[in-house]
């Protein structure tokens, strides 16, 4: 957050502030619309609700299956459970980290419905296989894009090729309104579910008949106006995403314990730097934190999470990733100087 933000949110409570979701939301939504190039933008409070309304919206529920990655935040496959269907866990594809298809595929029954394909970091498939599986299959897709704002394939947003896609603003993507998420579609039905299932079910605010069963997932004009600034320093953010990953890259994919996974910065812009480290990690994460700099390791695979201990079935590469993934210092804001005292740093300690 920067002056900008600071302003834009006295300036609204000087103008009377409307503070709930109003005409500051659809400003947000148009800008978004505009970036990412989808016909409809829908904001919510965040990007788990997302997802769980997107099921909702294309009437998946009780005894459906939805196919999701092994290896993603809990948020995707917790999204299938709370809207009551069960999530249908794959291995992942090692060279980009999302669901591998060949398993996905294999994976498919009578009772599934979708596919939920997670853009981990920015990177995807060629978006036209996934599509080509979905529809052998009469599936639909339904687009976890939470960490992919501003990657795309083949030039098109990330998140525009399902039937819905779902973005999160929680306060550590590439940009943020504090909890935030949006949905995206073109198609005009489901954006009026979305709209509907976002406000208790009901089709107008402020009218006591409802439609459908919603959620108060309501966005607030308060972040709204925050997330318009945000919206002006996305392109300034994913350049730089993308400057501070070659940084690293230059600098360490000789390191022979680190392994970088392919990308391709024409598209993708890394949400967080993330390399798989193949020995030593935890003694990389000490002397790094001995030295002020924070790095985190990649998530659980989500079969090795309590709530999930009923899955059966091997997930050979979603363990080793998350066994040896790390995400390291990312923000925008670093300058290239930080960035090469941590590669010089991680390069000390291989040394040793
Ligand atoms: C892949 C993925 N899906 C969903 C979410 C959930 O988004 P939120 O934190 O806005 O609920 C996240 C958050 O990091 C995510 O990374």
């Amino acid at each position: 957050m920067g002056f900008e933000e600071k302003q834009a949110v006295i300036d609204y409570l000087d103008g009377g502030g409307w503070l709930t979701e109003f005409k500051k939301t659809r400003e947000f939504e148009q800008k978004i619309s505009e970036f990412i190039k989808s016909n409809y933008v829908s904001v919510v409070n965040n990007g788990t609700s997302s997802l769980v309304i997107a099921l909702m919206a294309l009437d998946i529920g009780i005894g459906d299956e939805v196919i999701v990655p092994d290896f993603t935040m809990i948020a995707s496959s917790n999204a299938i459970v709370l809207a009551g269907a069960k999530p249908v866990l794959v291995d992942i594809d090692p060279t980009n980290l999302c669901l591998d298809l060949e398993k996905a595929e294999e994976a498919i029954t009578p009772k599934t419905k979708a596919i939920m394909y997670v853009s981990i970091n920015g990177r995807s498939h060629d978006m036209n296989n996934v599509l080509a599986l979905a529809k052998k299959y009469n599936l639909f897709v339904i687009e976890d894009a939470a960490q992919a704002l501003g990657s795309t394939f083949s030039g098109k947003s990330l998140g525009t090729f399902g039937d819905i896609g779902s973005i999160s603003f929680s306060a550590p993507k590439i940009i943020t309104t504090g909890q935030g998420g949006a949905l995206f579609t073109d198609n005009s039905d489901l954006f009026r579910k979305i709209a509907l299932i976002r406000d208790f079910g009901r089709p107008k605010s402020g009218v006591d008949y409802h439609e459908v069963i919603g959620f108060n997932a309501k966005f607030t004009d308060l972040q709204a106006v925050i997330g318009i600034e945000q919206m002006k320093k996305l392109p300034w953010r994913v350049q730089r995403k993308k400057e501070i990953y070659k940084i690293y890259f230059d600098c360490l994919s000789d390191v022979g314990s680190l392994i970088f996974i392919n990308t391709n910065l024409k598209e993708t812009s890394p949400w967080f730097i993330d390399v798989l480290v193949e020995t030593k990690r935890a003694e990389l994460i000490s002397f790094l934190n001995e030295r002020g700099i924070g790095s985190r390791v990649f998530y659980p695979s989500i079969h090795t999470q309590p709530p999930y201990s009923w899955v059966k079935g091997d997930f050979p590469k979603s363990d080793a990733v998350s066994q040896q993934g790390l995400w390291l210092p990312s923000s925008s804001f670093l300058s290239d100087d930080t960035v090469l005292f941590i590669c010089n740093v991680i390069k000390d300690f291989f040394k040793n």
